[in-house]
């Protein structure tokens, strides 16, 4: 947890590990499979350790690896104290721990405690009758009737997977709550006995096992309004509505989650990371991470990684393009750390829930851009203020699926669910745009197996199996062995680019963020500045984000002229007035000492 607090006077030295650690997001089933069943394994994890170690990974974040009847990848958890056993055993997560803790690297699981699969056995008896001890530990309401006697749900609020946020049980004749799929029943957080198994049976038992910390799944959903009422109609339409404020940052969420904290996390000193979803104001998330409030490290805003998307809970797979302009804005929206508190801010592009950064922000449509904005993509990231957060194959530029394949190669029940509704809706313009959304955006880009090399199943599983998801039709070309001793490659620049980062940590992991020419919509160009107070030392970064050659910032005029070029995407050329020459997706770093 961060007790330790901001200070002007000691430097670096008293900053929690966590500030400037570089963490990696494994996602397992599509990492490496070890025994050819074509799902990812610990073991196939383990022995891609000295691969993390050397690109530079401090910390491993490994998505849901519980037992689970996977109905959401794991984020529907069975059996918080088992593993799945596709997964392995729970004897394998002791090796990844010891093997990444002697390599210097640490392990933080994917806590999932807003909700449990229905097949969970507290909801199990939950469900059982209305006097189970456990029937409080989830939402139960009485079903509502229309004016034609039609039994409606309670509230008219819609999920994330499309449809409503209620099902109706027969057995007991009340509906339950779950906002995302209906095999996956919220907990309440309102009954103590619930809050306090949460704490001891899925925390306690793996920090006890020498977890580092964790990943905070829906971290805050976990007070929802309790009076349970209809949300205005936003879309006419559906009989479903869009309502994350009756359970988003609900009226006790700083309560739970500051007891958690007190319960669990500091005591082991464990490292926390919430996602934090539905809170686009610095201000609303400032309380869930200072460290006076002692709540939680970090959080995940998605302001920028939701770039493109439509409404999150509604027309999400309605492409929306956006100008660069947008991109900066948000870049420096979040980069709120100033120096005057100890708030604390997190820097990713990537991860299991969005489609690949190189496609989105980058240019993955010809070979050369593909490569040389990849690389700039890196460059924005590592200059960036806070923890940097990688998600796997990001360091090598996978690509979202292609193009060309059909809808049957989407497994996630956030796309089918989307698919689907636009097909009950009949309106053939809204099954095309939904298609052309998923194509650009689906969670599914980034969960095709990971490219290892140009065999069969692209290394990640033996010749002869079946992969659970499609391996790309362009692994041969991207993958680790063919980047690996290529100096060029897109992951020998995040090696070096990840140095960098730590070398200059007082600009690049701590400085400040000043946002240059906002409205230029080519070039990205921003100074980081020492906000210890110690130096006078900058930063300019300056980024090409098109396709055409473009003039940078005026470097000269801002770091005088001593500046010196400490990086550089592409064979850097001279400045000329002060000014670097950037050609097509070139990207470099200035500093004055
Ligand atoms: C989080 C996860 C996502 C999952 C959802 C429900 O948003 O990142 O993958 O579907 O929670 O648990
Ligand atoms: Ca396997």
């Amino acid at each position: 947890m961060g007790s330790i607090s901001w200070d002007r006077q000691n430097g670096f030295t008293n900053e929690p590990y966590w500030k400037d650690a570089t963490f990696y997001q494994v996602y397992p089933a599509s990492f490496k499979d070890s025994n050819g069943d074509g799902w990812g394994d610990l073991p196939g994890l383990i022995s891609e350790l000295d691969y993390l170690s050397d690109l530079g990974v401090d910390v491993i974040w490994v998505s849901p690896i519980f037992d689970s009847p996977q109905k959401d990848m794991g984020y529907d958890v069975r059996d918080y104290q088992k593993i799945y056993a596709p997964y392995g055993s729970i004897e394998d997560v002791d090796v990844l721990l010891r093997e990444s803790h002697n390599r210097g690297m640490k392990v933080i699981l994917d806590l999932v405690v807003n909700h449990t699969s229905q097949e969970h056995e507290w909801f199990q008896e939950s469900r059982s009758s209305k006097d189970n001890p456990k029937r409080d530990w989830y939402i139960w309401k009485p079903p509502r009737y229309d004016a034609d006697g039609t039994r409606i749900p309670p509230t008219n609020w819609r999920s994330y997977f499309a449809g409503p946020t209620w099902t109706f049980d027969e057995h007991t004749q009340e509906y339950y709550l779950h906002l995302y799929a209906s095999d996956q029943p919220d907990l309440n957080w309102e009954n103590a006995a619930c809050r306090k198994a949460i704490y001891d049976n899925t925390m306690r038992f793996w920090l006890d096992r020498g977890v580092d910390g964790f990943r905070i799944d829906t971290v805050n959903k976990y007070s929802k309004r309790q009076d349970f009422v209809d949300a205005p109609v936003t879309d006419p339409n559906s009989p479903h509505q869009s309502a994350p404020e009756m359970w988003c940052n609900g009226p006790r969420i700083h309560e739970f989650i500051h007891e958690m904290n007190r319960e669990v996390l500091a005591p082991y000193e464990a490292v926390s990371v919430g996602e934090l979803s539905n809170t686009p104001d610095p201000r609303q998330v400032r309380p869930y991470v200072s460290a006076q409030a002692q709540e939680l490290d970090m959080v995940f805003e998605f302001s920028l990684i939701r770039l493109g998307t439509g409404n999150i809970l509604g027309p999400k797979y309605i492409y929306q393009p956006f100008p660069l302009s947008k991109m900066k804005t948000l870049t420096q929206k979040w980069q709120f750390v100033d120096g005057t508190d100890d708030a604390w801010t997190t820097v990713f592009v990537e991860n299991h829930d969005n489609a690949r950064a190189v496609c989105r922000f980058g240019d993955s449509s010809t070979p050369e851009l593909w490569n040389k904005s990849a690389k700039t993509i890196a460059l924005w990231q590592v200059t960036l203020t806070g923890t940097l957060f990688l998600y796997q194959g990001q360091e090598i530029g996978m690509t979202n699926m292609p193009s060309s394949w059909g809808i049957e190669e989407y497994k996630d029940v956030e796309s089918t669910g989307f698919y689907e509704e636009a097909v009950q809706s009949g309106d053939p313009e809204l099954i095309k745009k939904t298609l052309h959304g998923l194509g650009h955006l689906a969670r599914d880009h980034s969960r095709i197996p990971f490219q290892w090399d140009a065999s069969p199943n692209a290394g990640f599983a033996r010749e002869g199996a079946t992969p659970w998801m499609r391996v790309h039709d362009e692994y041969k070309s991207i993958n680790v062995a063919r980047q690996r001793d290529d100096p060029d490659s897109i992951l020998s620049f995040y090696k070096k680019a990840l140095t960098l980062r730590k070398e200059h940590r007082d600009l690049f992991v701590f400085g400040s963020f000043t946002l240059l020419d906002p409205e230029d919509e080519s070039v990205f160009s921003y100074v980081k500045r020492d906000i210890k107070g110690h130096t006078d030392k900058m930063a300019v970064v300056t980024l090409n984000m098109s396709g055409k050659q473009q003039m940078g910032t005026d470097v000269t005029s801002i770091l005088g002229d001593g500046a010196r070029l400490v990086v550089s995407t592409q064979e850097g050329s001279k400045l000329v007035d002060g000014r670097p020459v950037l050609k097509p997706w070139e990207g470099r770093v200035y500093v004055n000492h």
